[in-house]
């Protein structure tokens, strides 16, 4: 089809969330026209279990069929459609057979699997507006040979060092291949922390824009778990699209939600082991001196002037605001934790 626009999604290492995004990626792309998505990682098929497992009878059946069949049906005739009540929003190519589809090329000199898989990409080209391209963690062959069909790059990061080197490696990889002016951006996935010096850091690093970050959304993935789609208005699904938005402003329009800011990432930060530690421990204190005050008054043991009242009540709101103070929590929390192994290693 004239005018069809296609994107692979690549990431440097597998488990980026690539196969999410690719999918929401997809869903956006059909509210503006016909799509497909295209599973193109045939080490994992990872798309083509999450979507067919549940839903399709025969999950042999998807591009491999070219490979394994002396007469394979037309493409039109993979592309799986789900029927209401809950229809895929996009038209579905998979794998089929992966196991057998790489056996079928391994150890061939001539026809290699990547030989194989820009065609399917290329036609499936021809049947939509729009085709999302699920690829292979990192950047073999046959990740080339996808980036080398498509249109348009999409890298997705993790925040940490790993991840940032495993996706410089793709960047110099796409470099060396003359594909690196498809990139439209990275996006930092499965953000748990501020992103802004990463975020500022990628375009230097990868030299393509940074598009957004997609918080940690534990929501998402566990429907992602059970195969379900992620609710469209899951804080997931709002930062893929303002992602989306930016690589693509002519079609998408960003989304009506609230992105994240720097606070929201730190208020996320409040669920840590340590700031909860710090949190209790800090609620333990006030509550231990509030108690042994009132005691102390009662029985008289403590003197009920006027300025040691003052000092009692600013004692118990500096210890009552420290808790408030997220650094603060996570400090007295890692104190507890090294205490504990202070006393763990003196056999206390
Ligand atoms: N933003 C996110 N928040 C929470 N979990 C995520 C996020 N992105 C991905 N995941 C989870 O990470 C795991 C790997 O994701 P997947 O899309 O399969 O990665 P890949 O395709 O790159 O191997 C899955 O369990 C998925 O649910
Ligand atoms: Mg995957």
């Amino acid at each position: 089809m004239t005018g069809s626009r296609s994107v692979a999604i690549v990431s440097g290492k597998g488990g980026s969330g690539k196969t999410m995004i690719a999918t929401e990626i997809g869903r956006i792309f059909a509210d503006v026209g016909s799509t497909i998505l295209i599973d193109g990682d045939t080490a994992t098929a990872g798309l083509s279990y999450f979507l067919v497992l549940k839903y399709v009878r025969n999950i042999q059946r998807g591009y491999s069929t070219y490979a394994l069949s002396d007469d394979p049906p037309p493409l039109t005739d993979l592309l799986l459609d789900l029927p209401a009540p809950h229809p895929w929003p996009w038209r579905f190519l998979p794998i089929g057979d992966h196991r057998r589809l790489a056996l079928r090329f391994l150890g061939t000199e001539s026809t290699h699997l990547r030989e194989f898989l820009g065609p399917v990409i290329a036609r499936a080209t021809d049947e939509a507006e729009y085709v999302v391209v699920d690829c292979r963690g990192g950047i073999d062959d046959e990740s080339v040979a996808v980036c080398a069909v498509v249109d348009d790059i999409i890298l997705v990061v993790e925040a940490d060092a790993t991840s940032f080197q495993a996706s410089s490696h793709v960047v110099d990889v796409l470099t060396a291949q003359g594909l690196a002016h498809k990139l439209r951006g990275f996006i930092i996935n499965k953000a748990i922390e501020d992103p802004t010096a990463v975020a500022r850091n990628g375009p230097v690093t990868f030299g393509t824009q940074y598009l957004s970050a997609v918080p940690f959304d534990l929501e998402a993935s566990r429907a992602f778990l059970i195969s379900e789609l992620t609710d469209r208005y899951s804080i997931f699904a709002i930062h893929v699209r303002e992602a989306l938005s930016k690589a693509y402003p002519e079609l998408i329009r960003p989304s009506q939600a609230r992105i994240w800011t720097r606070e929201d990432y730190s208020d996320l930060n409040v669920l840590t082991p340590e700031s909860a530690r710090g949190g209790v421990l800090l609620g333990g204190a006030m509550a231990t001196a509030g108690v042994t005050c009132a005691v102390g008054l009662a029985t008289g043991t403590l003197p009920s002037t006027l300025p040691w009242l003052i000092g009692l009540i600013a004692v118990l709101t500096v210890i009552g605001i420290a808790g408030t103070i997220e650094p603060l929590r996570r400090i007295f929390g890692r104190m507890v934790r090294l205490l504990y192994r202070g006393f763990r290693r003196k056999g206390v």
